[in-house]
């Protein structure tokens, strides 16, 4: 198959994360008998500094123009200054706006080698977990009207929380369709003993559930699904969520998984284009000393061949590379642990190219 990648290296680690994906991809290209045209757009910082923008529209338009998106990462003290419209992250959020991914696949799976590296205890470990937050991406907090003003000589911020029936009913759909290809149980997240959006969130997630009947559906209040997280993280499959809940529990869905450093995600329209990132962010303090942690953007490509380009095979190639690399001993910093041997970026790819 002959495919058209749109890479975003972006800020910070952005271009080391994604080159060592890229070495992954061009080699099950040449494993399977692919072609990946890479073709580069700038967002974020780099974009900025590049344009004066965040995301151009000719960076969107060729966004658009591709099968699929694969980004590093956005965002820096450099640019923390710069006004709201300005900011890195305002390219992010213009490009899932703009393409319509409202979808938001983050799995959270604790590896049995990387047990040391979570936090839990053992016997809430147990056999480990495996949970995937399906996350709202395109409305909520982060797109609804917001100002800063002045009223009685103080200066008062505003940002309004808005969700239709139609952006919580594609998104519970999709939570549900998961939850079906796995253990068929939907946790669905909301504060509907506070929030009118959480109450029309769970009137319309149960409107949804009637047409999954072989699904399971558990409404939890999202304070709690919080503690429940980290008490017994395993009681979890699908998590199902609007999106600044869903950016806040992923992060610490990933972390009882042992590193931020482990988890992908996809961004899904309802086509099969998507954008693939790492849950992480830039990190700034690391970037450019080969010391960060590859796995989850490469996993994020590995999805990206499962869901945008339907190559399952390949993915599960991948997949088990990673697992084969933990086996093997090979950690980067976040996730090191006695006895095993530390690696950078770098070798990080080039072990598990060569277990593929
Ligand atoms: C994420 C990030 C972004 C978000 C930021 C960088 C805007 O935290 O993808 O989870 O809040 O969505
Ligand atoms: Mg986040």
């Amino acid at each position: 198959m002959e495919k058209q990648i749109a890479l975003i290296k972006g800020d910070g680690i952005g271009p080391e994360i994604v080159d060592e994906a890229v070495k992954v991809l061009d080699k099950i290209a040449e494993k399977y008998g692919h072609t990946f045209h890479y073709t580069r757009v700038l967002m974020g910082g780099e974009s900025i500094d590049a344009t004066g923008v965040p995301l151009t529209d000719e960076a969107l338009e060729t966004a658009l123009h591709s099968d699929a998106v694969l980004l590093g990462s956005v965002g820096g003290p450099k640019w923390d200054n710069m006004p709201g419209h300005l900011r890195p992250e305002k390219g992010l959020l213009a490009i899932r706006k703009g393409l319509n991914l409202f979808a938001n696949l983050r799995p959270a799976v604790l590896y049995d080698e990387l047990k040391a590296a979570c936090p839990l205890r053992d016997e809430i470990i147990g056999d480990g977990f495996d949970m995937v937050v399906v996350r709202e991406l395109t409305g909520g907090l982060y797109f609804g009207a917001r100002e800063t003003v002045e009223e009685n000589g103080m200066m008062v911020a505003k940002d309004t929380l808005t969700y239709s029936e139609a952006e919580i009913r594609r998104i519970a759909i999709k939570g549900f369709e998961i939850a079906r290809k796995r253990r068929k149980r939907v946790t669905s997240v909301d504060k509907a003993n506070v929030l009118d959006s959480s109450r029309l969130w769970r009137k319309v997630v149960h409107e949804v559930a009637a047409d999954y009947p072989d699904v399971e559906l558990i409404d939890m209040l999202v304070d709690n699904c919080a503690m429940q997280l980290v008490k017994d993280p395993k009681q979890f499959d699908v998590i199902l969520t609007e999106n600044m809940f869903g950016d806040i529990l992923s992060d610490e869905a990933s972390m009882v998984t042992g590193s931020i450093g482990m988890l992908s995600s996809a961004s899904l329209n309802e086509t099969k284009f998507g954008l693939y990132e790492p849950s992480h962010g830039s990190a700034p303090d690391i970037a450019g000393q080969n010391k960060a942690n590859p796995i989850a953007t490469i996993l994020s490509a590995a999805m990206m061949l499962r869901y945008s380009f339907d190559m399952d095979k390949e993915a599960d190639d991948i997949e088990n590379a990673i697992k084969a690399v933990l086996k093997q001993g090979y950690r980067t910093g976040d996730i090191m642990s006695e006895g095993n041997q530390l690696v950078g970026c770098k070798e990080m790819g080039d072990a598990i190219v060569a277990n593929l």
